[in-house]
């Protein structure tokens, strides 16, 4: 099976098997077969917009095609809201939105599907799916048995969960969302707060701050169906502080952004952009011109171009400013 539409990069790869799933029990039965592969040879897919094929599939691909999207419980202090794996995400969060029901509009336009959000931990504009995910449920693909995550269970961290951490082990089948009734818009992104206000909203209904998060990232975000991307391809880095000051005093500009237990997470695009990356292109894979983070692929670019890329940019990153960056989205 050709691979090609299945991921956002816009590689051509082929997977030696291939399987859509849109039924739990379908799936559990598979698993019992004796052609069900070890870890090692199955792939997860989802909206395939964190994945980079590094050529053909030598195993099997499931593709989560489970779908459906439902109101599970409400109480005086929330709505409870469930959407099966293969939803997509940005269709979900305008769903929520338009039911009145708000939370997630700082998540809009995120490429993918709502199984695949919490394997990341999806975050942007200051919010992260860990803040309102409620619970998570899975199918570990080792002894076919049905288990639910407390979010805790989760262990949600930046760009990183449970999930993330033991490759092939769970497929997500459905994610469980708690909405607070009571609302307050997330603006502490400078870059949101200044959107909102350009547009005159004094007090932005949740519709609102979700146009704004849409208008942002269409200005600096390629669109996959233009021209393929994975999104930010680097995690921003995290130093510790006699790193960051050493870092500082060097280049007073760096940005950055002290996190709770005392690290400090660096912007990645900057540092990208410093080592003259941005915009630059080399072969068919490039680095997009409004955003440094995001590589493209300008046509034809195949898994080595993306790697070749890659590895160059992480060099010239450490060689500059001694910063390992840790590669986003998934190679397989
Ligand atoms: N910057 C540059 N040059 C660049 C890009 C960024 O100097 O080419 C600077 C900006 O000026 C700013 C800082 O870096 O001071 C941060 O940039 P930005 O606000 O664009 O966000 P980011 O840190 O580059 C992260 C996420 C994005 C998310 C945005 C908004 C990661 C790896 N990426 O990017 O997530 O949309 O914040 O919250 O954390 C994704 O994961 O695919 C993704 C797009």
């Amino acid at each position: 099976v050709a691979l090609d539409a299945f991921n956002t990069f816009g590689l051509s790869a082929r997977a030696q098997r291939y399987v859509a799933i849109d039924d739990i029990a379908a799936l559990q039965a598979l698993i019992g077969s004796p052609q069900w592969p070890a870890a090692d040879r199955r792939l997860v897919l989802g909206g395939g917009s964190n994945l980079i094929f590094a050529g053909d599939y030598p195993g099997l691909v499931v593709h989560v095609a489970l779908r459906g999207r439902r109101l599970c419980g409400e109480d005086d202090g929330a709505w409870w809201v469930e959407a099966a794996a293969g939803e997509p995400w940005h269709d979900f969060v305008r769903w929520t939105l338009a039911q009145g029901w708000p939370g997630l509009e700082n998540l809009s336009l995120i490429p993918g599907t709502v199984g695949a959000a919490p394997v990341q931990n999806i975050g942007a504009y200051g919010v992260e799916l860990a803040a309102h995910c409620d619970t998570v449920e899975a199918v570990d693909l080792d002894s076919a048995t049905l288990r639910r995550f407390t979010a805790q269970e989760c262990a949600f961290a930046y760009r990183d969960s449970v999930f993330r951490r033991q490759p092939g082990r769970w497929l997500i089948t459905a994610v469980r969302f708690r909405l607070p009734r009571c609302w307050q818009p997330a603006l502490g992104y400078p870059e949101l707060a200044r959107e909102v206000a350009a547009r005159g909203w004094a007090a932005p209904t949740p519709t609102q701050v979700s146009d704004a998060v849409i208008a942002i990232r269409q200005r600096k975000l390629p669109d996959p169906a233009q021209l393929g991307n994975a999104g930010s391809f680097f995690k921003n880095p995290l130093v510790d502080g006699a790193r960051f000051a050493a870092l500082h005093a060097q280049w007073p500009a760096l940005p950055h952004y002290p996190q709770a237990d005392g690290q400090i997470k660096l912007a990645a695009g900057w540092l990208i952009e410093q080592c003259g990356w941005k915009g630059r292109r080399d072969g068919a894979v490039g680095c997009h011109a409004g955003q440094a983070l995001v590589l493209v692929n300008h046509g034809g670019a195949r898994g080595e171009d993306v790697r070749r890329v890659a590895a160059a940019i992480r060099a010239d990153v450490a060689a500059r400013f001694g910063v390992e960056l840790e590669v986003e989205p998934v190679f397989a």
